[in-house]
């Protein structure tokens, strides 16, 4: 499913690679190597390129550490920016963020349209660091900063028929080159049942390491189900919409056979092409033991009670 990208120059706003340009070329970068004056002052000091983890540790195991800044920030899949996982960080540079609306509608007594500041202004933010797996098979520990999605979803008042919640990630090939390809079916769509959306581990990230979001990690808003496979995080949300019915998610359109609407880390069934019973955690060639709900089983193994997972994968 790869597929390769024009030159930066035809994928970025003239503007910004202009800007790049000259960022690269005061950096001696460009041309002269690394024989240019800037060279030193344009790198950040060294606390600033390796921030501390902050916040409140959720559901780690022992052993569980932070995954590096350079990791969290360095191998993405958000395929909007290419397939590659380095592509997201070199394509996502000027992604433009602000102002950003956020559309809160369907069934909903209160809908609305916001900015995003005020749609975030009335919720807590916390610092949460949480274990994620990815259904490839590899894994982080990465400290986010959010707010509860339940927060949002309450203020809204989902009338009795809100069954499902279903969020669209920015639609603009213009600025995101992989959506002028048909690898997915853009927009990104991703869905989950009104009371995992309720439950208090799923967070709306606006921050990872304490930082804003990196346009690679989902800026400025994305979704976070830490015991649920990492494509259901969708990135850049534009639209959160209670609906009805089961949506249909952007990976269940593209390849039903291998991926379901539930998409929980579960160790004991395998992905149709892989089995998914060890993961290798980045950052270090381990191979460990993958947890039922990804560790968080105490916490959300009763929202699937009387489920057969082996049909709801
Ligand atoms: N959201 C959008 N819009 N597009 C994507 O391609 N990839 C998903 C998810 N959210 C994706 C997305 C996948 S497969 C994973 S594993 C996580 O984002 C990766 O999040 P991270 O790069 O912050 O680790």
């Amino acid at each position: 499913m790869r597929f390769s990208l024009p030159p930066s120059s035809e994928i970025t706003p003239e503007g910004v690679y202009l800007n790049r340009r000259r960022f690269l070329a005061t950096a001696g970068l460009i041309g002269a190597g690394l024989v240019g004056t800037g060279s030193i002052h344009a790198l950040p000091p060294r606390d600033e390129a390796q921030p501390k983890p902050l916040g409140k540790p959720y559901g780690l195991q022992p052993g569980d550490t932070p995954t590096s800044w350079e990791d969290v920030t360095g191998y993405n899949n958000f395929y909007e920016f290419g397939t590659g996982k380095e592509d997201p960080a070199e394509h996502a540079q000027g992604f433009r963020t602000t102002p950003w609306t956020v559309r809160i509608d369907g069934l909903v007594e209160k809908p609305g349209t916001y900015a995003l500041e005020d749609f975030l202004k009335p919720s807590v933010v916390e610092d949460r660091i949480y274990r994620m797996r990815c259904v490839e098979g590899w894994s982080m520990v990465i400290p986010w900063r959010g707010i509860m999605l339940a927060d949002v979803i309450k203020r809204a008042k989902p009338t009795s028929k809100a069954a499902f919640v279903e969020l669209t990630t920015l639609m603009d090939p213009a600025q995101m080159p992989g959506q002028r390809y048909p690898v997915l079916d853009w927009p990104y769509v991703e869905g989950l049942r009104l009371d995992e959306a309720m439950h208090p581990l799923t967070l709306l990230a606006t921050g990872v390491y304490g930082r804003e979001l990196p346009p690679q990690n989902g800026a400025p808003l994305r979704l976070v189900v830490p015991w649920k496979y990492g494509f259901k995080g969708i990135k850049s949300i534009v639209r959160i919409r209670l609906v009805e019915r089961m949506p249909r998610s952007s990976w269940m359109q593209a390849i039903p056979s291998e991926y379901g609407f539930y998409a929980n880390v579960n160790p004991a069934v395998d992905h149709p092409r892989w089995s998914q019973a060890t993961e290798r955690r980045i950052g270090s060639f381990r191979r460990i033991p993958t947890l039922p709900f990804n560790g968080y089983a105490d916490q959300v193994a009763s929202l699937y009670a009387g489920m057969d997972l082996r049909k709801n994968y």
